[in-house]
């Protein structure tokens, strides 16, 4: 089933709850919570204190991706934030295993992230341990860049393994999912559309939530 997950990177910070509760009246049903280091992104965001006032503002589940050096160490944290969903970059785990155990053992869901460079054949042994997996599809720091195009023969490989495998994990995109790619993304086979920009670029997300959704499902029973 196809859901938009409105990331907040691109809401008004001093607004968060009211741009979270717009987007969810638009159909978003998850919300994207993109946590940089400036270490493994060359940016800087948001940690659990903002997870943790998230997670009273709304009840939707919270998809904290983590694109940080050594997520291990902050696992624990988000799990007591109130995070859901946690994912974590496949270029950066040195244990990635040890990693989506940990997120599982925290009763979250884990998932395994990885950037456009980064082939999907790589996740085969890991893939009935996740509970998603996160195709990037511009190089992770930055709201608002423009989509890579080979991302969509990546995410038809994953759909593919999927297949093979005889597995249910969901495949999610994140990067330059808008107006005029988001037909190809589902068409693709993502089902988990993050978009931060098309979402709350305009200061309209409501609308643009609800328009975004729109074409997608209309993509989707093409
Ligand atoms: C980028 C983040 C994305 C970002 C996507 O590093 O992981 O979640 O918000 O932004 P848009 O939808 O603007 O391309
Ligand atoms: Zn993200």
């Amino acid at each position: 089933m196809i859901e938009l997950l409105p990331s907040i990177l691109s809401a008004d910070f001093a607004h968060l709850a009211d741009q979270v509760a717009a987007a969810e009246r638009g159909g978003g049903t998850v919300i994207h919570v993109d946590v940089m280091d400036g270490h493994f992104v060359p940016n800087i965001t948001i940690g659990p204190p903002v997870v943790k006032s998230l997670r009273k503002a709304t009840r939707l589940p919270l998809d904290c991706h983590l694109m940080v050096e050594n997520p291990d160490e902050f696992i624990p944290a988000f799990a007591d934030a109130g995070a859901d969903w946690v994912s974590v970059h496949y270029e950066a785990c040195r244990h990635l295993h040890r990693s989506l155990e940990l997120i599982a053992h925290h009763g979250m869901k884990p998932g395994v992230v990885v950037n456009p460079a980064t082939p999907v054949h790589l996740l085969r042994e890991i893939l009935p341990m996740v509970h998603h997996v996160l195709v990037m599809s511009v190089n992770p720091g930055f709201g608002g860049q423009q989509f890579i195009e080979f991302s969509l023969r990546k995410i038809r490989e994953l759909a593919a393994l999927r297949r093979d495998l005889g597995l249910a994990f969901r495949i999610e995109v994140d990067g330059g999912v808008a107006h005029d790619t988001v037909a190809r993304i589902v068409q693709a086979g993502a089902e988990l559309l993050v978009a931060g920009n098309a979402v709350f670029g305009a200061g309209e997300p409501e609308r643009d939530a609800r328009a975004l959704l729109a074409a997608a499902r209309q993509a989707e029973g093409a």
